[in-house]
């Protein structure tokens, strides 16, 4: 089984992980952002694909991953994870509509509640307990879901019409601008950064360079909170104006 997936803050890296270990020892896992990830979706039948929710929709670099590859995802069956920090009604919905378009079938959906991995915004902000119950929780739903898998149940959250419906009305008809395009992020203060050169190494989008000793974003900017949550100045907003709280996975890790 090959998993592929996108994660900005480490939450849909650890779901998808813990899913294939527990349905196949011998998975491959590989990132998006892996040159390899190509070939290696077209080597196999069955997918396993996960990313996170961005206002009941896809990221937009999942969104051209996936429509740039158009050709290559004919006669796959393909299982998809979505993680959020709180709603997203169809969020495995939002890909699986795409995947059907271009001729893959859907086997399966699976939402997990994460911890909100936007930390310039006051709301929905845990603290470090309540996100490791989080945590938690989501890694037993993981469990079960994966013996379901394996038990040829496969379960279905965010595929019907219901779903679909909640995802349209609860958030996608408001925000519906906000994932369209790349945007012109993130904010980086130049009092603030030291130009270390952290953020250029970890953005997907290649959308920040280091001019002048100082960190200068672009226009292509996909609002996955990477370089936010690993900015060592705290120099760096996207949403927000200010840092409350860098979240990161790791910081989490060993301790679910
Ligand atoms: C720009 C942006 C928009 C988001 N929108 C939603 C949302 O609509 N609903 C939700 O439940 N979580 C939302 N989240 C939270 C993430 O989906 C959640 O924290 C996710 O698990 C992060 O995964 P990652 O660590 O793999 O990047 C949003 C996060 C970002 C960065």
């Amino acid at each position: 089984m090959t998993g592929i997936f996108f994660s900005g803050t480490g939450n849909t890296r650890f779901c998808i992980s813990r899913f294939l270990a527990a349905i196949d020892g011998e998975h491959k896992l590989l990132s998006i952002e892996d040159g390899t990830a190509v070939s290696a979706i077209s080597e196999e039948k069955e997918i396993v694909f996960a990313y996170p929710v961005y206002y009941s929709n896809l990221p937009k670099i999942v969104r051209d991953f996936i429509t740039d590859n158009r050709d290559l995802w004919r006669g796959k069956r393909i299982f998809v994870i979505a993680t959020m920090g709180a709603f997203s009604g169809d969020g495995a919905g939002v890909s699986a509509r795409l995947f059907k378009k271009f001729g893959a079938e859907i086997i399966g959906g699976l939402h997990l509640k994460m911890p909100d991995c936007i930390g310039d915004v006051k709301a929905l902000k845990k603290s470090p307990d309540e996100n490791r119950k989080i945590i938690a929780a989501a890694a037993e739903k993981i469990d079960s879901a994966a013996k379901k898998f394996s038990d040829g149940k496969l379960s279905r959250e965010g595929l019907n019409v219901f779903y679909h419906l909640a995802g349209l009305f609860g958030q996608r008809l408001y925000f519906s601008g906000k994932t369209k395009h790349y945007t012109k992020n993130p904010k980086i203060s130049s009092e603030k950064c030291v130009g270390c050169g952290n953020c250029e190494k970890l953005c997907p989008m290649k959308n920040i360079h280091i001019s002048d000793g100082k960190a200068v974003s672009g226009d292509k900017c996909t609002m996955c909170y990477r370089c936010f949550s690993s900015c060592p100045q705290k120099a760096i907003t996207i949403i927000g104006k200010e840092v409350i709280v860098q979240y990161n996975f790791k910081d989490y890790l060993g301790k679910e």
